[in-house]
């Protein structure tokens, strides 16, 4: 079983992430790991199963964390999207403190 610490619980009380691009790669491995050390995030992509898939794998994996994970559809090239999903972080979460901005495509 995974220990908890006062960090982690710090984490908890003071982190509260907005992440795009979390339905896969950086922004999914990001989303993982701050959960797992306590925070709360909300994930925001255009695809939703990816992100209920992310967040139940993390949920999985980490059955003890204090941490919280919420997912909401999100089109960054939409400004009215994107106020929903800061909307929605402040009414599940609490206050935003950390936005990580993950949401993009390679050039190839
Ligand atoms: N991987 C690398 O080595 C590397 C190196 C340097 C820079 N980067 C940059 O880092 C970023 C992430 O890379 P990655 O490898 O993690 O790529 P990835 O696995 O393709 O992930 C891209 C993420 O962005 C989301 N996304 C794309 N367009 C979006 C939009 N309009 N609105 C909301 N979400 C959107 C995708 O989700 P949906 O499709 O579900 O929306 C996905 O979650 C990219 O900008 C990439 O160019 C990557």
């Amino acid at each position: 079983m995974q220990q908890f610490s006062c960090v982690h619980i710090y984490i908890y009380i003071y982190t509260c992430l907005q992440l795009t691009g979390a339905s896969s790669g950086i922004g999914a491995s990001i989303a993982e790991h701050l959960f797992q050390e306590g925070a709360k995030v909300m994930m925001g992509a255009r695809r939703l199963p990816q992100l209920t898939e992310v967040q139940t794998s993390a949920q999985t994996k980490y059955p003890d964390s204090p941490g919280k994970l919420a997912v909401k559809e999100c089109d960054v090239t939409s400004e009215a999207s994107v106020a929903e999903l800061v909307k929605a972080a402040e009414t599940d979460l609490g206050e935003v403190n950390v936005l990580i901005n993950c949401a993009g495509v390679m050039c190839k």
